[in-house]
């Protein structure tokens, strides 16, 4: 049993506590390789934000669990030797798929892990992440629980067509559970198409797909039901056209693209929402950066000559996130 607490991890209590009330929200970056992790890092410390960084199936299954965890305890000491005195990062297991999941993330030093129940039937959603938050509670790791569907593909679950969170539930499910903080569906969903073109409008001056907005109804009627509880927004990628255009001018091919305005999330950052997951941008910045780089320098082939400007392509990413649409710059 490895304790984060002795890699200099912290869990996310004080931190959405804090988050909640300042109405701003922390960013979750997805992380599955070195420049990635290099690039949140370096954008959190000269943001002076706290993050979390997320580690999901896909990338313990890429990256393997036990070189991720090492790799988290490493950022921490990157951020020390970056100039942040005390930084203040989570080691997050996303969409945690079953209770062994959680327990094997928790027994080797995450400081938080995500149960994911939210496909099975309320009751079977509620004995299951009760279990992990009992567990996860004795070394006082925090719990993500997760209540409504996203469309798209979660991990490895996918669903047609997403299902709100329903307020009337989220009470029950939080009592029962005893869950830190709680992951809600009110239309955004995973990956770089979370709409068809038939749900969105058409921009009559770009000729660019509009999404159509987030329910920030159902969000206010959670936020009704549990004041001042940590709200969580999965599938918040923008989707930002630029990288899209410069994926598809240099031999990519990524049609009718399209993610959550950052107005939108901007918006939700101010409410109880205090954690806003992103994982498809850095991917879309990361190969828009590559593709370009090859693109311009047919020679290269030194990885470190096209992987050094797509980590500075993700952590200029990363940095207008936190400043311009979380808003947890200046938060340590
Ligand atoms: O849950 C979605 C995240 O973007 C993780 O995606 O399972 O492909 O690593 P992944
Ligand atoms: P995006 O695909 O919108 O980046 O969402 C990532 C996510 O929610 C990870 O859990």
């Amino acid at each position: 049993m490895i304790s984060y607490k002795t890699l200099g991890l912290v869990n996310t209590r004080e931190m959405f506590k804090k988050a909640v009330k300042g109405g701003y929200a922390i960013p979750a970056f997805n992380f599955n390789n070195m420049e990635q992790l290099q690039a949140i890092v370096m954008a959190a410390v000269e943001t002076k934000s706290p993050v979390i960084l997320q580690v999901s199936k896909g990338a313990r299954d890429y990256a393997n669990q036990t070189l991720l965890r090492y790799m988290a305890e490493g950022a921490v000491e990157y951020a020390k030797e970056l100039g942040c005195e005390k930084p203040e990062i989570v080691l997050h297991l996303d969409h945690g798929d079953s209770f062994e999941t959680c327990k094997s993330c928790i027994d080797m030093g995450f400081s938080s892990v995500m149960i994911d129940g939210s496909h099975l039937p309320y009751e079977e959603n509620v004995a299951l992440t009760k279990k992990v938050v009992e567990y996860a509670h004795q070394f006082d790791v925090t719990v993500e629980g997760d209540l409504g569907v996203l469309a798209g593909v979660e991990d490895e679950v996918s669903a047609a067509e997403s299902h709100y969170t329903k307020p009337e539930e989220v009470v029950d499910f939080v009592t029962k559970t005893g869950c830190d903080s709680l992951a809600i569906s009110i239309g955004t969903s995973h990956g770089a198409y979370k709409f068809t073109p038939e749900q969105c409008t058409v921009d009559p001056e770009t000729g660019r797909l509009l999404p159509p907005p987030l329910a920030f109804d159902v969000l206010a009627a959670i936020e009704e039901q549990l004041p001042g509880f940590p709200i969580v927004l999965h599938g918040s990628s923008s989707v930002p056209q630029d990288d899209v255009d410069t994926i598809n001018q240099n031999g990519g091919k990524l049609v009718a693209a399209v993610g959550i305005p950052e107005e939108q999330l901007r918006k939700a950052s101010k409410s109880a929402v205090c954690k806003i997951n992103i994982d498809s941008d850095s991917r879309l910045a990361m190969t828009a950066a590559v593709r370009k780089t090859l693109a311009e320098k047919p020679g290269e082939f030194d990885p470190r000559k096209y992987l050094g400007p797509a980590r500075e392509s993700m952590k200029k990413l990363y940095m207008h996130k936190i400043i311009n649409v979380l808003g947890s710059n200046d938060k340590l």
